[in-house]
């Protein structure tokens, strides 16, 4: 089977085609403010822009290479209404000219999905960070049930938030990362866990207070150190409670080189494997969308045009995993 997919939930509009074996071909345009966060609106005007060019050129290529495409599969949520909307119209555009069947696809499901595929990883915990989610899952009687998630903003957002309230321009991920590394103490910051449950917001606040007293590297260093801790804790509990001998992180936090050291640690202490998949899969990406639509095709579960309207809010638990 072989399925072009079309990702655009947030910054990054992505198209690609993907078979069983790989990654044929894939076309991006990403989206970056002029300054401050991401505008929904004009990302979304952003996307449509660039679609003709990335949609375009994905095709061009399967024509010239004589590849027949089987279905359409995009990201139908969650995410960024005016993003969505903009991808889906696309999408559905496509299905009916081309004649293909459409796949509907969750945003975060696809993570995991193209994390395992990538990793090799078969049945793990999943510690799923971005700009948008922080969920700690696993597989539970055909769905990812979640263990833990974020209460308010995502570890991304929390980090992205501090960055830019101390100058550093979006996404502020990598420029944390990176003068951490120059960090000489461990300044104490707000460590949020109720329950399973996290909360990143105080802990933004804080830092973005301890950097008008403390070295910006300093505070840099203990956001992440507090941070990601949290993190580690909810997704040790969760693989002592589900039971998995595996952990794998995905979403574009996943990029970071701290977290996964962490979480390494704490797997080799509980004599279970760690799997990181390579970092272009970690982002958002159209490769995602396509691979996870696939296994959704090969599984019978195809969206109809009526059932293809736009999902902001859904959850990573309302999908049925029927192919696992
Ligand atoms: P989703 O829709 O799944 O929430 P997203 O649109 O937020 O995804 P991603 O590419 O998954 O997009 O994640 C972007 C986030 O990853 C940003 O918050 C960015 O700062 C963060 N990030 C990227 N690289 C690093 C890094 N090295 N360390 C920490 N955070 C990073
Ligand atoms: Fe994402």
């Amino acid at each position: 089977m072989m399925i072009f997919g079309l990702e655009g939930t947030a910054w990054n509009l992505s198209a690609a085609l993907v078979d069983e074996q790989g990654v044929i071909q894939e076309k991006s345009a990403t989206y970056s403010p002029a300054k401050g966060g991401i505008h929904p609106r004009e990302a979304a005007q952003h996307h449509a822009q660039h679609m003709a060019e990335v949609v375009g050129e994905v095709l061009a290529y399967s024509r010239q290479q004589g590849l027949k495409i089987d279905a359409i599969a995009f990201s139908q949520g969650p995410g960024l209404g005016p993003c969505l909307r903009t991808v889906a119209t696309a999408a559905r555009t496509l299905s009916l000219r081309l004649q293909l069947p459409l796949a509907g696809v969750n945003h975060c499901v696809s993570h995991i999905e193209v994390g395992k595929w990538q990793s090799g990883a078969r049945d793990p915990a999943v510690i799923y960070v971005s700009g948008a989610n922080s969920q700690v899952l696993a597989l539970r009687q055909g769905r990812y049930r979640i263990f833990g998630e974020t209460l308010d903003i995502s570890v991304g957002n929390a980090i992205d938030k501090f960055a830019r309230s101390v100058g550093l321009s979006h996404p502020g991920g990598p420029k944390v990362e990176e003068l951490a590394l120059q960090a000489k103490q461990y300044i104490p910051l707000p460590y949020t866990v109720k329950g399973m449950d996290l909360s990143f917001s105080g802990l933004s606040t804080a830092a973005t207070q301890a950097a008008k007293k403390y070295d910006l590297a300093d505070v840099c260093y203990s956001l992440q150190e507090t941070a990601f801790a949290m993190l580690v804790e909810v997704t040790e509990r969760a693989m002592a409670h589900a039971e998995k001998k595996e952990a794998m992180l995905v979403g574009g936090v996943g990029a970071n080189k701290r977290l996964g050291e962490m979480l390494t640690i704490m797997c080799e202490e509980r004599g279970a494997k760690f799997f990181l998949p390579p970092r272009k899969f970690m982002g958002d990406n159209g490769s995602m969308i396509a691979y996870t639509g696939l296994l959704m095709l090969k599984s019978g579960m195809a969206t109809s045009l009526t059932e293809s309207k736009v999902r902001p809010g859904y959850r990573t638990d309302d999908v049925p995993v029927t192919w696992a």
